[in-house]
């Protein structure tokens, strides 16, 4: 992992205005920030040489990456049409797995020695958790949620008194979004969501779960409907549907990873309980005082 003092400050101010467009994305209207962390801006703003030259050149960049994406987008073509055939679970599944492991789009956004993640699972799920998109762990070994995060919705899912052999574990993209930088996330383009899409939705129709749980702005995106102007305080918490199955909205675990505040990671818990309680599935007292 790269520390800071690694980084120029071309690349630290790249991941900062990443983080706080992801935090937008999952509808932050505002931000806490310390005291030293100010100054420290402060600091790093006073720099001539960063004022002048790689101001620019990072304006530059960034124009340079949204370029880049447009053209990325445009060359999208629409998912080639697949059907599976008539079988079980597990040989409709391992069908479509080889459909998408061998999907030319997906491998051509890949990085040398990266892998397209599929999802993975319980087959007989109640539960399908439906996240955004690799990460550079996920990316390395092909399985959905493996790293900080995926730790995080392994606590979650453990907090319900499930195991993650329990539940199904898919994300909206095969691919992790491609970024000029070799570190950082990048929500998907709607183009992007919209090619891996069906895949999805057909890991949908094999576990044919009784609930999904949508971990994040771009699931729910992805799930209800691409709106750039959805917020997740007015999605989140409640019920909606996909391919007629009850669908939660809910945090995705690397915003709490970022927003540590114990009033995420209560929401987050409140949304579980409604799941929960969907499925009939005990609650103890210790449960629903969780984070209270
Ligand atoms: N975040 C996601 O949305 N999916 C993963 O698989 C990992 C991190």
């Amino acid at each position: 992992m790269d520390t800071v003092a690694e980084l120029s400050r071309d690349e630290i101010l790249a991941i900062l205005t990443r983080e706080v467009e992801l935090l937008a994305a999952e509808g932050e209207t505002a931000l806490a920030i310390s005291s030293d962390a100010i100054a420290r801006l402060k600091n790093f703003r006073g720099d001539t040489d960063f004022a002048h030259d790689e101001d620019r050149r990072s304006g530059q960049a960034t124009k340079r990456t949204r370029d880049k994406l447009c053209a990325a987008e445009n060359c999208i073509p629409p998912t080639p049409p697949f059907s599976l055939a008539d079988g079980t679970k597990e040989e409709r599944w391992n069908e479509l797995r080889d459909i998408v492991l061998g999907c030319a789009e997906c491998k051509k956004h890949l990085k040398p020695g990266k892998v397209i993640v599929f999802g993975a699972g319980n087959l007989n799920a109640d539960i399908f958790f439906c996240g955004e998109a690799p990460g550079a762990e996920e990316e390395e070994c092909g399985v959905p949620f493996v790293g900080r995060a995926g730790k995080l919705l392994d606590k979650v899912i453990e907090a319900m008194g499930l195991q993650r052999s329990n539940v199904y574990v898919g994300n909206i993209m095969n691919w992790r979004p491609e970024m000029d930088t070799p570190f950082g996330n990048r929500p998907p383009t709607q183009e992007e969501m919209n090619f891996c899409l069906p895949y999805l939705r057909a890991q949908v129709e094999i576990v044919s779960p009784k609930v999904i749980v949508a971990l994040g702005a771009t699931a729910a995106n992805g799930l209800l409907g691409y709106d750039e102007t959805r917020r997740m305080a007015d999605v989140r918490g409640r019920w909606h549907e996909f391919l007629s199955i009850p669908l939660m909205v809910t945090y995705h675990p690397s915003y709490l990873l970022r927003n540590t505040s114990n009033g995420a990671k209560r929401l987050l818990w409140q949304d579980m309980l409604l799941v929960m309680e969907r499925l009939s599935m005990e609650i103890s007292e210790r449960q629903r005082n969780f984070f209270l």
